[in-house]
């Protein structure tokens, strides 16, 4: 590549040909040289059973190659066509409700269903046939947005095979899931039925009387729809065997385990709709999650509104200078591509409203196209100077599905207590404190790193609990919290004080935890400070640990909160109870301390930065400015600015714009990357 690819999903056979010259017009114009092409277009491509035509696809890739603009080429099986659920009506989904669905809407086929699975392949590899080998493919894209699950006969099927495989025999099977509660054990497999609405939930998806085979459903349904990524990618490796494949994830999607799907997919890619303007920690978070999916290799920023989004009830835009800022925060936190949805507005359909870089009138005018092409012109003047950068972090959160799924499924202790929630927290906390930071799975190599946060790291498995204790017996900093080491990999409770496997660690037990609605406070005082904790109360019993913070009221006024333990040379703090962003922050800023982690701009509000390192050693600092007022930095070494050219001295005060952005590469090189990356 010769720098980041730009562009974004592009579905001309919506419009006439004669609009086509426009399009390719204001591409130019833009700076647009990368375009997603076919997500929804298996309807085009198969008319009608065993009946194949791509004229029209033939057409819009010839056209995209000979502008001169790279393709990132769809198989188009994100939706079934209307005949194939005629003739096929089993290649529909079953909802949880178990209502068998009929044709419609778009992610609508059981990912079990025999003909659909043989359909989409076969798409796939006539695609791969007659497109491999186009110089302008740089990547093929499988699917779209895959998500959702299916409770047909099919999937039953496929769960009772893929529980033969996991659990072996149906005394495992029932050992794991605890049967004997309620009356469960099951004696032949076909007894077995998908945990939904007419199983085993009530209320919804996280109510379920069985958390272990809900549990294994989930984990089941990610692996049903990774093997029909899996099959079309098999297929198009028939006839291309290096262009990388890759399908566009949604970031914290909560149904599709990525961790699973990573080591399958070339590269990593998402769609980033943040939920409103002040996300944007969370999307910090997001891009380092789905950048350290791939062991910390570049992703691609697959897709993002240039202006706005259409399936929210209310749907805000993008100020002046938000779609430039966010791009490049995609960029600093690992994205080799940046892309939008969409290159052209739908003129019908649920999609009409959603923006795009091209309006209904094909103005060029517009804010958005100037915006874009002030973005485009940037994109080229910074060439390759940031591709295949790594993030050299020292700090490490985990992040795991099925602690996820098994925490939000509990009954007990508070419904209130949500993953995502924790986890956000103790993010944004090293957020501000601007350190570059890795997201990674619970089965991460953790020798890199001098700092491990694991919020709310329900479920213990995969010898984790060695590897975080050796990251404290090195000297480094463990931070772990409440409802943790609950549970094993079938969420059956260790039959040990907790936190389980983890108490040794943390030098703590806890016999009893409160769990309180979410205007109760028990404030805990910390480090001369008071945090306002909710929801979540452990009476914290140190086991060695020494009491960092302790609750100031009710019965348990006195008892311990927060605690750190020696270990080794290092610590591992435990946090019991649910601090407010204060008392988090107090206790992260300890954690970083030994470790000298500080970002340059820990205390400047509203500026986020990070750091690259590029595989020739150059190193490439990004610096973000979230807020709507101009504010001055401070440079905090040598180097170029890379969008001015500007030579920058350590020590210089740069006033950033509001949402401004600067690039700055360092002077002098580093030659080897930290072990982490
Ligand atoms: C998703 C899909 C796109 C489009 C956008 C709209 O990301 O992949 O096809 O529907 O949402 O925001
Ligand atoms: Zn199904």
């Amino acid at each position: 590549m010769r720098k980041i690819p730009y562009g974004g999903d592009y579905n001309p056979e919506q419009w006439p040909e004669q609009v086509w010259d426009d399009d390719h017009r204001i591409f130019e114009l833009a700076g647009i040289d990368t375009l997603t092409v076919g997500v929804f277009t298996w309807g085009l491509t198969q008319p009608a059973p065993g009946v194949y035509d791509f004229s029209t696809l033939d057409r819009i890739v010839e056209r995209a190659a000979a502008e001169g603009r790279q393709i990132c080429l769809a198989t188009g099986t994100g939706a079934h066509p209307a005949w194939l659920a005629r003739s096929n009506p089993e290649v529909t989904r079953t909802d949880f409700e178990g209502r068998k669905h009929r044709f419609g809407q778009r992610h609508n086929s059981c990912p079990s269903a025999p003909v659909f699975r043989r359909l989409a392949t076969e798409m796939a590899r006539r695609i791969a046939a007659r497109y491999a080998g186009n110089p302008a493919i740089v990547a093929w894209h499988v699917g779209n947005e895959y998500g959702g699950a299916c409770y047909c006969e099919f999937c039953a099927a496929g769960f009772r095979a893929w529980l033969r495989q996991r659990h072996g025999s149906l005394e495992a099977l029932n050992t794991a899931w605890y049967t004997t509660f309620w009356s469960h054990t099951f004696t032949d497999w076909d007894e077995i039925e998908p945990p939904n609405a007419l199983t085993e939930h009530w209320r919804g998806p996280d109510h379920t009387a069985f958390q272990g085979i809900t549990l294994d459903y989930l984990r089941f349904m990610s692996d049903a729809m990774l093997a029909n990524f899996r099959d079309e990618k098999d297929a198009i490796r028939e006839s291309d065997p290096d262009t990388p494949v890759t399908t566009n994830f949604m970031g914290m999607y909560k149904p599709i385990d990525y961790h699973r799907w990573a080591p399958h997919l070339d590269f990593a890619s998402w769609d980033n709709y943040p939920p409103d303007d002040r996300s944007a920690a969370r999307m910090a978070f997001t891009h380092d999650l789905i950048r350290g999916l791939k062991d910390g290799a570049p992703f691609w920023l697959m897709e993002q509104t240039p202006s706005v989004t259409a399936c929210r009830d209310v749907n805000p835009l993008k100020r002046p200078g938000i779609m430039r800022l966010w791009s490049w925060q995609a960029v600093a936190h690992g994205a080799d591509a940046v892309l939008f949805f969409q290159m052209r507005a739908s003129r019908g359909a649920s999609e009409k409203y959603h923006g795009a870089v091209i309006g209904h009138s094909g103005r060029t005018g517009t804010r958005v196209v100037k915006e874009v092409s002030a973005l485009g012109a940037e994109l080229e003047l910074l060439g390759s100077a940031t591709l295949g950068g790594r993030t050299p972090a020292r700090v490490a959160i985990l992040f795991d599905w099925d602690s996820w799924w098994a925490l939000e499924m509990s009954d007990g202790p508070s419904r209130l207590v949500r993953y995502q929630d924790v986890v956000l927290r103790y993010h944004r906390a090293l957020w501000d404190a601007g350190v570059d930071l890795d997201v990674v799975p619970v089965t991460a190599d953790l020798t890199g790193y001098d700092v491990v946060v694991a919020p709310a790291l329900h479920m213990v498995k995969d010898g984790l609990t060695e590897r975080l204790g050796a990251v404290a017996a090195r000297g480094g900093t463990v931070v772990g919290t409440f409802l943790s080491g609950r549970v094993d990999e079938n969420d059956n409770a260790f039959l040990m004080d907790v936190p389980g496997p983890l108490a040794h660690l943390f030098g703590v037990r806890v016999d009893e935890w409160d769990a309180r609605e979410a205007t109760y406070v028990n404030p805990v005082a910390i480090g001369g400070l008071v945090s306002d904790a909710r929801l979540l109360f452990e009476l914290v019993i140190p086991e060695g640990a020494d009491v960092f913070g302790t609750y100031q009221s009710d019965f348990y006024a006195g008892t311990a909160a927060v605690t750190r333990n020696d270990v080794g040379t290092g610590h591992a703090w435990y946090v019991g109870a649910g601090l407010d962003a204060a008392g988090v922050t107090w206790v992260i800023r300890q954690a970083l301390a030994p470790h000298g982690l500080l970002g340059p701009y820990a205390d400047v509000a509203e500026v986020e930065s990070t750091t690259r390192v590029m595989p020739d050693g150059s190193r490439v600092r990004f610096v973000l400015h979230h807020g709507d007022r101009p504010t001055s930095v401070v440079i905090p070494m040598d180097g170029e600015d890379l969008l001015t050219g500007a030579a920058l001295t350590a020590g210089d005060k740069v006033t950033l714009d509001a949402h401004g952005v600067l690039i700055l590469r360092a002077q002098s090189r580093q030659n080897s990357l930290p072990s982490t990356s």
